[in-house]
């Protein structure tokens, strides 16, 4: 009911001439996949020439990051609607670097989810606790407000349009990823919450995606459960064979 995304978020890596060999390579790998959705996110200043190179083919694009403005006074920003001028179907948003790094808020990641959707963009929506608010008791109320507060003002019929990534923050970029057991009752609970602030049917047909270490050695068992819909995933999206055995994914 719920077609499987593979995404890869590249991050800051890779010339345009190094995106467009990942891309080409990619193209070669998955031709005729059509019983998921894949999606690379190159860095922006890439973003042009792989439109170019993926178009016709069953990868999509999506950018990493936007600004909620359309235009302005807003230097070095990156809108919605230039990111769909330029062939960009879905964006990430939340992600745990952003809001680390770049102390990016709820209210802020709020503002540009309701911005996509204006451009007819789809939100990758990340959420996730840190190492600490695990082990502290507080992963159910960090990943609540980020929720709550992510997607405050939604409409239920909005979220045909959002993908939820749940990434453990402890878990990216560490080689430690969540065990199956650990990624299924996060996902449980992020269902669970999605039923409370919208309704069952939303819940049940909003899609959520792992991220966190996901590589071709555990795709299988994580996607294996229930509610995890997908893998958004890092380091091993950027290197070809990696990833397609991450979208080749072991189906039931
Ligand atoms: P890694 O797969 O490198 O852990 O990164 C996960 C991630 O942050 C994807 O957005």
């Amino acid at each position: 009911m719920r077609k499987p995304m593979i995404a890869g978020n590249w991050k800051l890596h890779k010339t345009v001439e190094e995106a467009l060999d990942l891309v080409e390579a990619l193209k070669d790998e998955l031709t005729g996949i059509d019983d998921a959705d894949i999606i690379v996110a190159p860095v922006f200043t890439a973003l042009g020439k792989v439109a170019e190179t993926l178009s016709g083919s069953n990868i999509s694009l999506a950018a990493q990051n936007c600004y909620p403005e359309k235009t302005g006074a807003f230097t070095g920003e990156v809108s919605p609607m230039l990111l769909k001028d330029i062939g960009c179907r879905y964006v990430i948003v939340g992600h745990s670097e952003r809001r680390q790094l770049f102390g990016e808020s709820d209210e802020f990641i709020n503002r540009k989810i309701h911005s996509l959707l204006e451009e007819e963009l789809q939100p990758i929506f990340c959420i996730g606790e840190t190492l600490e608010e695990r082990e502290n008791g507080r992963m159910y109320d960090i990943l609540t407000r980020q929720v709550k507060e992510g997607l405050k003002g939604m409409e239920a019929a909005a979220m045909r349009n959002i993908v939820i990534a749940y990434e453990p923050v402890w878990a990216i970029g560490t080689g430690k990823t969540a065990t199956d057991e650990q990624a299924a009752e996060a996902h449980a609970f992020i269902r669970g919450l999605l039923q409370g602030v919208f309704d069952q049917e939303t819940a049940d047909a909003t899609r959520i995606l792992y991220g966190g270490s996901v590589k071709p050695e555990n795709v299988d068992g994580l996607m294996a459960q229930d509610d995890i819909d997908g893998a958004l995933v890092g380091g091993a999206s950027l290197k070809a064979p990696d990833f397609a055995r991450i979208v080749r994914f072991k189906r039931n």
